[in-house]
């Protein structure tokens, strides 16, 4: 990072004939204004755990209809972005077992706002990781959304939240819910959301074994149960549930455990470790492999936590958040 870069101006077309809605090309705008290289944006962005995941059908797509309750957790990756105007795309990462290519959500977050930021939009990003992957955990979703809003944050650009949040999905089912984070009722693939009352107490210990589930392999077992035969959500009834949490037991389950723990018994011995710690709630996130569980008190989870990372596993204690993302 820091070289400066060289600028692209787009020409306007000369060219006569039919008139053609041109993109105003955002990044190389900016460029041309600004003498010196942008700041870098340092970009937060938290996991997610899914509290409920039921799902209700296979879809033609090839995806599911789900019916979720995501919730943002302070476990975050840190992401230092420098948008640039050369329509390069360079990825540094920490965790070496991701990949910097084309591959990676943050460069496809790049390339999926050129259509509003201008062709030339490039950036260079160094994405420091926290949250593991393969894990349930939406931790390259959030940097995906994390990249949307800080494309508009540096270039100032007025995305109307509903095209922003369109652009997300386009990436992955769980981006839109980050470009909001906190407590969301998720339904469709589990981009159409709806605020729920925020979990306001509860300290999460986020449990991953030696083992990464990849999403598509979870999705496509035939083991878990559908819910069509079940009665849907009641907002009001889970709502009511959520705001008097931890003096009410949250009455949810992840559809996906049926699936996941025959297949995977690290996932289920881990479960069953994190029950007999007495907490509030303990589940599966997501399509695994982390395990989270909810305790009261911090200590206690803390200590808890503590145990697990003893023995080598990824073990983190967090917090329930109201956003998903914060960009400095
Ligand atoms: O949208 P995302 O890229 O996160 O999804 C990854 C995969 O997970 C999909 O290709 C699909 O196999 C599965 N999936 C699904 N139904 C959903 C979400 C994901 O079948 N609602």
């Amino acid at each position: 990072m820091g070289k400066p870069v060289p600028r692209i101006r787009e020409a306007v077309s000369p060219r006569p004939g039919p008139r053609v809605h041109r993109v105003r090309d955002a990044a190389a705008t900016a460029a041309a204004k600004s003498p010196h290289t942008p700041a870098p944006l340092h970009v937060t962005t938290c996991a997610k755990v899914n509290l409920s995941l039921e799902i209700i059908r296979r879809r033609e797509d090839g995806y599911h209809e789900i019916e979720t309750i995501f919730q943002s957790i302070d476990l975050a990756d840190a992401i230092e972005i420098e948008l640039t105007s050369d329509a390069r795309i360079e990825i540094e990462c920490t965790d070496a077992s991701i990949p910097t290519d084309e591959r990676n959500l943050c460069h496809r977050a790049i390339v999926a706002m050129r259509p509003v930021a201008g062709a030339s939009l490039g950036a260079r990003m160094r994405i420091e990781k926290r949250i593991p992957s393969g894990a349930g955990l939406g931790g390259g979703s959030g940097n995906a959304a994390g990249i949307l809003l800080a494309v508009c944050r540096g270039l100032r650009l007025d995305v109307a939240p509903e095209k922003l949040a369109r652009i997300g999905a386009t990436l992955g089912s769980d981006v839109p819910f980050f470009l909001h984070g906190g407590t969301m009722l998720g339904r469709g693939r589990g981009e159409l959301l709806t605020p729920m009352e925020p979990l306001k107490q509860g300290v999460f210990v986020v449990v991953k074994p030696d083992v990464s589930i990849p999403t598509p392999w979870a999705y496509a077992q035939p083991t878990f149960g559908l819910t069509s035969h079940r009665p849907r959500l009641n907002l009001r009834a889970a709502n009511s549930v959520l705001a008097r949490f931890p003096r009410s037991a949250l009455p949810f389950r992840n559809a996906l455990e049926a699936a996941v723990v025959p297949a995977f018994p690290a996932v289920a011995r881990l479960l069953e470790e994190l029950l007999s710690e007495q907490p509030c709630f303990a589940s599966m996130t997501g399509s695994g492999s982390a395990v989270y569980a909810i305790f009261t008190h911090e200590d206690r989870a803390v200590e808890v936590a503590r145990r697990f990372a003893q023995r080598g596993l990824f073990a983190s204690v967090a917090k329930p958040t109201r956003q998903a993302i914060e960009i400095r």
